[in-house]
């Protein structure tokens, strides 16, 4: 299946992937996770990136489009792949459909307060891409990874301020693809303001597994 996860930026689209990996066996990409991993290793695609990730602005989609170009084209993606934050413009959606063909995408409606609660609490692994909270969903050892043991860190961009003006941007450029996988008979949505187990078990249903 090639699963594409829509929603505001901390809806659940990382925390769900992760159990869908393994549910359905397939891999997870997270453009976001690939651009701040370029940023830790200060590659060119990382300085090009972190001016627009740090003030809550979409990188360019030239950029973000190889890069998903890239990945995709990997041995690991032959029998199917999740999205996550990808794609999030309509010419992003345009160009992924000259390349691969999208089975469904399932949006996560959080809306804005019980987002800006859940983002006070992340806390991520910049090695792996491992996403935690301190309440909903702790490390078993507090401020430690539990699949790669590195040190845990708040994302540079969960700054209330940041969180605000990437919810903006997710508004105005990245929510207007729900009618475009719509119009191609995509669209599943589910609530994604339930407790984790709650919104997998939904998922599950949405997508027959
Ligand atoms: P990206 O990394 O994709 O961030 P985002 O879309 O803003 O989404 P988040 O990762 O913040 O949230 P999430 O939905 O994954 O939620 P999570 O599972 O962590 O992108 C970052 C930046 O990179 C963008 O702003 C942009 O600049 C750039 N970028 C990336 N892709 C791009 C593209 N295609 N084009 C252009 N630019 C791009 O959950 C959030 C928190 O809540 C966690 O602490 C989690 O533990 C907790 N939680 C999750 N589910 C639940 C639940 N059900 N109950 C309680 N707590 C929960
Ligand atoms: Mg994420
Ligand atoms: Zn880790």
């Amino acid at each position: 299946m090639k699963l594409i996860l829509l929603g505001a930026p901390g809806a659940g689209k990382g925390t769900l992937a992760s159990y869908l990996i393994e549910k359905m066996g397939i891999p997870s990409i997270s453009t976001g996770n690939i651009l701040r991993e370029a940023i830790k290793n200060n590659t060119p695609l990382g300085q090009k990136a972190k001016g627009f990730m740090d003030a809550g602005q979409l990188v360019p989609d030239d950029l973000v489009i190889n890069l998903l170009e890239e990945r995709i084209a990997q041995r690991d993606c032959k029998s199917g792949f999740i999205l996550d934050g990808f794609p999030r413009t309509i010419p992003q959606a345009e160009a992924l459909d000259k390349i691969a063909d999208i089975d469904c995408a399932l949006s996560l409606e959080v809306p804005y307060e019980v987002i800006a609660k859940r983002m006070t609490g992340r806390r991520v692994c910049l090695r792996c891409g491992a996403t935690y909270h301190i309440e909903a969903n702790p490390p078993r050892v507090e401020g430690v990874c539990d699949i790669c043991g590195d040190k845990l860190v708040i994302r540079s961009d969960d700054q209330p301020d940041v969180v605000k003006r990437r919810h903006e941007t997710y508004h105005e450029q990245t929510e207007p693809l729900k009618g475009y996988y719509e119009a191609q008979g995509k669209l599943k949505s589910i609530d994604g303001t339930q407790g984790i187990r709650e919104t997998e078990k939904l998922a599950v249903a949405a997508l027959g597994l």
